[in-house]
């Protein structure tokens, strides 16, 4: 395609809503979980971008685009048989492997990882022979969690080579698998500053023509979007980072719960009539109480309140029960 037939169709897209129903004549199809080369069309135009690099290269979708818009490539998959030129032959997850040396001149990275875990799709020895014993190596055969910590090292490999003023761009997906909802974008490190999150609309992929049984009655919607995150690197020493991470703890020991709400788990959780000692005895010890000396009056004072809403029911000198809704 030429540079002009694209630029002409990206002017049609000006929102942070990404729907490009066909994925255009780069890259390949056949790769499993390739996706639209508008997309890395899109950021080069908005960016002016004139070198790009990419991790994760897969069937050369990145490189055909670029070579249509004459802008530089750098690429690497952990594919020991590339199927472009360009692309060259790294696992990203080998720190003893300097990443090439484009990447440290590219105004933009793109990175369209695996999706850790989700069902059906393989690389290594489907979509490439390992020839070189790397498979373990392949993200996509990873469990969610150590992917997504995989995928977190290559988003900051990448930004830490590129100079400042560039952009990193990762293209994630939000998984439904084995009756698990995860977000990879909820779950990704955020390094630099972020510039905009867009949504890519999902057409013609595997997951939109599988017909879930009973699916009205599901709780889930089917999923018809992948997340972008545009990010920014605004100066060359410093690197900040924003990474979610999981916090689990009881509420008692909470100093963000509040006295109702601890004092509402207690009497959700138990059942009968609870008494004022009851209460006392769940809290004791516990972080909220440490923090105030006065926690039994703290606890009864709470209880009148909680009855007095109509929350909790008074049965009788120092007795509570909960009202079942
Ligand atoms: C979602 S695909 C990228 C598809 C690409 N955007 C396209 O349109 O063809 C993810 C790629 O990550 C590669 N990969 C998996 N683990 C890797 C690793 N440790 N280092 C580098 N590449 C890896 C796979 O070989 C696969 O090509």
């Amino acid at each position: 395609m030429t540079k002009a037939e694209i630029l002409r169709e990206l002017e049609n897209h000006t929102g942070t809503i990404l729907s490009f129903p066909e994925r255009g004549p780069w890259g390949s199809s056949r790769y499993r979980g390739s996706c639209s080369g508008w997309i890395p069309a899109f950021f080069i135009n908005k960016f002016h971008v004139s070198h790009m690099a990419e991790v994760f290269a897969g069937s050369g979708t990145t490189y055909d685009v670029c070579k249509d818009m004459n802008v530089v490539y750098t690429g690497i998959d952990l594919n020991p048989n590339p199927p472009r030129n360009g692309i060259q032959t790294m696992d990203i997850l080998d720190d003893s492997m300097d990443l090439p040396d484009g990447f440290y001149h590219a105004d933009m990275v793109f990175l369209h990882p695996p999706y850790p875990s989700i069902n059906g799709i393989h690389y290594s020895g489907a979509m490439w022979k390992d020839t070189i014993g790397c498979a373990k190596s392949d993200i996509q055969e990873m469990d969610f969690e150590t992917g997504m910590n995989a995928i977190n090292y290559a988003m900051m490999r990448a930004y830490n080579a590129l100079p400042a003023g560039s952009y990193e761009v990762c293209l994630v997906g939000e998984i439904r698998s084995k009756g698990q909802y995860r977000s990879m974008y909820q779950n990704l490190v955020i390094p630099g500053t972020m510039q905009q999150t867009y949504i890519k609309m999902q057409h013609n992929c595997m997951s939109g023509t599988r017909v879930y049984r009973n699916q009205a009655a599901s709780p889930y919607a089917l999923i018809e979007h992948e997340m972008i995150a545009v990010i920014k690197k605004p100066s060359g020493y410093e690197i900040s980072y924003v990474i979610p991470k999981k916090y689990s703890l009881d509420i008692r020991d909470s100093l963000y719960a509040t006295w109702k709400d601890i004092i509402m788990s207690i009497a959700r959780s138990s059942e009968g009539i609870l008494s004022g000692d009851f209460f006392y005895r769940e809290l004791e010890g516990r972080k909220k109480t440490l923090s105030n000396p006065n926690w039994k009056a703290k606890i009864r004072q709470t209880l009148q309140q909680l009855a007095q809403a109509g929350l909790l029911k008074h049965v009788g000198i120092g007795q509570w029960q909960y009202i079942t809704r």
